[in-house]
C-alpha cells in the first residue's frame, strides 16, 4: 500500500518537505496545489510530482489523494484543513496546527467525526538527535531533570507585509517559533503546568518581536523559552539535571545533541543529508497504514495542551489578531 500526498500551498516550507521526501520509502507525493497555476506547475516539474492543481478545492476532489501537507501560514490552517477533513482526506498541518484553542476544538471534532488521521506538524519530535536526547534522560544519563532552558532567535524580515510581521496573517516571534520552546519543554518534562509567566515586546505591526515565557510544572521542573524575530540568539536548548546535561544545539531541527556529564562529553550525530522532514512524513505513512487516526508522538491533547499555553501567553502579552477582534 503507497500512501498518497498532495501539497497545499506551494511556498517556502513545501519546498523543504517534498525535497526531504524523496527519502520516504513509503509513500508519494501524487500532487501539489497553489493558487497560482505557473507555481503549481513549476513545483511539479521541480520534484517530479505527477499532478499539479491551480486550486486547493480541485485536488482536494481527486480521489487519489489520502494524506495532505497544508503549508499555508498560520491563520489559513484552519480553513484549509476544515477543507481537507470535508472532503475525507487526512491531514498533516504544519504548525502551529491553529491560531488558538476554539479553532482546534471545532478541527479535531471534525477530524474524529469523519473519522480522518489528523495531526500538527511538530516534526522535531521525531528527529533522531531529540530521540536520543529523551533516551538519555529516560535512562537517568543526567539524573533529576530540573531545568530546560532554550532560545531560538534570528534578524527576521520585518517586512510589514512578510508572513514573520503580519498581523493579518498571524505573524511574531510566538507563533511562529515560540511554539517550538514550548513544544520541547512539553517533551521533556510532560507533566501538568503549574504557572506560566511571559512577557513580550509588541512591535510597531501589531506583533510580538521577541518574548520570554517561564513555565513552572506540577513536580518541580522549570522552563525559560525565549524566542525573537529581530535578534540572532544562542539557537539552543539545555536541559539540566541533577547528574549532569544535554545541550541540543538547533533544537528544533536538531542534527546532534551533547550529552555532558562528570567532565565527560558524549556526542550523537546525525549524518543523513536531510533537513528531518521525511521522519514525520514516515511516521505519517505508517500511521495511515495501521488506520490510526491520530499519532502517539503528538496527539490530538497534545497539540490541544500547546495551543492553550500559547493561547494563556498571547494573553499575557496582549497578542491578539485583527481577524480574532
Ligand atoms: N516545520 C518547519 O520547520 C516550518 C518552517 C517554516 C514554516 N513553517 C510553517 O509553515 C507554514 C507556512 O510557512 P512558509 O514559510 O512556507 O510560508 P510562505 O512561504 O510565506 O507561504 C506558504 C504558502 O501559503 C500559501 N498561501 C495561501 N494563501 C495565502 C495568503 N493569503 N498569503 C500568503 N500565502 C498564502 C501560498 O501558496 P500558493 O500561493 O502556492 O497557494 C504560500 O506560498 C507556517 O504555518 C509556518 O509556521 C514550518
Amino acid at each position: 500500500m503507497t500512501i498518497n500526498w498532495g501539497i497545499l500551498g506551494a511556498g517556502k516550507i513545501a519546498h523543504k518537505f517534498t525535497n526531504d521526501f524523496k527519502a520516504v520509502s513509503n509513500g508519494t507525493i501524487k500532487a501539489v496545489a497553489s493558487r497560482s497555476s505557473s507555481r503549481s506547475e513549476e513545483f511539479a516539474k521541480q520534484y517530479n510530482i505527477e499532478k499539479s492543481y491551480a486550486s486547493y478545492l480541485e485536488m482536494l476532489q481527486d480521489s487519489e489523494i489520502d494524506v495532505v501537507y497544508i503549508a499555508t501560514p498560520h491563520n489559513f490552517h484552519f480553513e484549509h484543513a476544515s477543507m481537507c477533513l470535508n472532503n475525507g482526506k487526512s491531514v498533516l498541518c504544519e504548525k502551529p496546527v491553529c491560531v488558538n484553542s476554539q479553532e482546534f476544538e471545532i478541527l479535531s471534532h471534525l477530524a474524529k467525526e469523519k473519522q480522518l488521521f489528523f495531526m500538527e506538524a511538530l516534526w522535531t519530535y521525531y528527529l533522531p538527535a531529540i530521540l536520543k536526547s529523551m533516551e538519555w534522560i529516560y535512562t537517568g544519563k543526567i539524573g533529576e531533570v530540573k531545568q530546560v532552558q532554550v532560545s531560538f532567535g534570528f534578524n527576521g524580515d520585518m517586512n510589514k507585509e512578510g508572513r514573520l510581521a503580519n498581523s493579518n496573517l498571524a505573524g511574531g516571534a510566538l507563533l511562529d517559533i515560540g511554539i517550538y520552546g514550548i513544544a520541547i519543554s512539553e517533551l521533556i518534562f510532560n507533566d501538568k503546568v503549574e504557572n506560566i509567566q511571559s512577557m513580550a515586546h509588541i512591535g510597531e505591526t501589531g506583533v510580538d518581536e521577541y518574548n520570554t515565557i517561564q513555565i513552572k510544572y506540577q513536580k518541580g521542573g522549570m522552563a525559560q523559552i525565549s524566542s525573537s524575530l529581530v535578534s540572532n540568539m544562542k539557537n539552543e536548548a539545555v536541559i539540566y539535571g541533577t547528574k549532569g546535561r544535554i545541550i541540543i544545539p538547533k533544537f528544533w531541527m536538531a542534527k546532534e545533541s551533547i550529552l555532558i556529564t562528570n567532565g565527560e562529553q558524549l556526542n550523537f550525530v546525525d549524518k543523513s543529508p536531510e533537513l528531518g522532514y521525511n521522519y514525520e512524513a514516515f511516521a505519517v505513512n505508517k500511521l495511515l497504514e495501521k488506520g490510526q487516526l491520530e499519532s502517539p508522538v503528538i496527539p490530538i491533547w497534545k497539540s490541544k495542551k500547546i495551543l492553550s499555553l500559547l493561547d494563556q501567553v498571547r494573553k499575557q502579552i496582549g497578542l491578539e489578531y485583527p481577524f480574532e477582534k
